[in-house]
């Protein structure tokens, strides 16, 4: 089985990179673990033209069909993500609306295979875990809308930097091996 593990953060050696990596080592024991982060790619913002309501396409050519490839690939999804102003960070939104193509509210509509799990870690610097509800809850409407089923999820707060990520661990090991459970 194949687990896509995406740091959803443009910041590749932060918080949200910490949390990927340990979840991804946790996971290499059940998985054929790929690691991707948002900032791998280079995409534009969505014009909101609606071409792909008729057409299941985008009118751009750039990385999106590579981010969509790693999905296609994966089993498992698991998105880790920061909040940035109580959501997620601009360039995984960025991301989200350019994959207005693979969207089940048109059609034609684009699809990945079914059958695919979606996971979500959250994390941020403040104490209540309601805002890490509301990440959460945005990276779930999308996996819906992408027929990514929502088996799961994970919010940590009064996490900023690397180094508060390590009070964590054992709440990241854990969640990992409920997704291998999962399966
Ligand atoms: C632009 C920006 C906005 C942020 N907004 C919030 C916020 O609204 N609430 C919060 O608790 N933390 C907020 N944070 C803190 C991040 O959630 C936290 O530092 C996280 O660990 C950053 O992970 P990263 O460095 O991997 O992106 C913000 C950080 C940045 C850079």
């Amino acid at each position: 089985m194949k687990a896509l593990v995406m740091n959803c953060s443009p910041v590749r050696d932060g918080a949200t990179a910490e949390i990927a990596r340990i979840a991804a080592k946790q996971l290499a024991g059940d998985f054929d673990v790929k690691s991707v982060c948002i900032d791998d790619y280079s995409f534009a913002f969505c014009k909101g033209c609606r071409n792909c309501h008729n057409t299941a396409k985008c009118v751009m050519t750039d990385d999106i069909p590579r981010i969509i490839a790693e999905f296609e690939r994966a089993d498992v999804i698991v998105a880790v993500s920061p909040s940035y102003w109580a959501d997620i960070p601009g360039q995984f939104k960025a991301f989200i609306d350019r994959c207005t193509p693979w969207c089940n509210t048109h059609e034609p509509h684009a699809s990945i295979s079914r059958g695919k799990k979606g996971f979500v870690i959250a994390q941020r610097t403040g104490p209540s875990m309601k805002e890490c509800e509301r990440v959460i809850g945005s990276v779930e409407h999308f996996y819906g809308h992408l027929e990514i089923e929502c088996c799961g999820h994970l919010g940590l707060c009064s996490v900023e930097r690397k180094d508060d990520v390590l009070p964590h661990i054992d709440e990241i090991a854990e969640f990992c091996r409920g997704i291998s459970a999962s399966l």
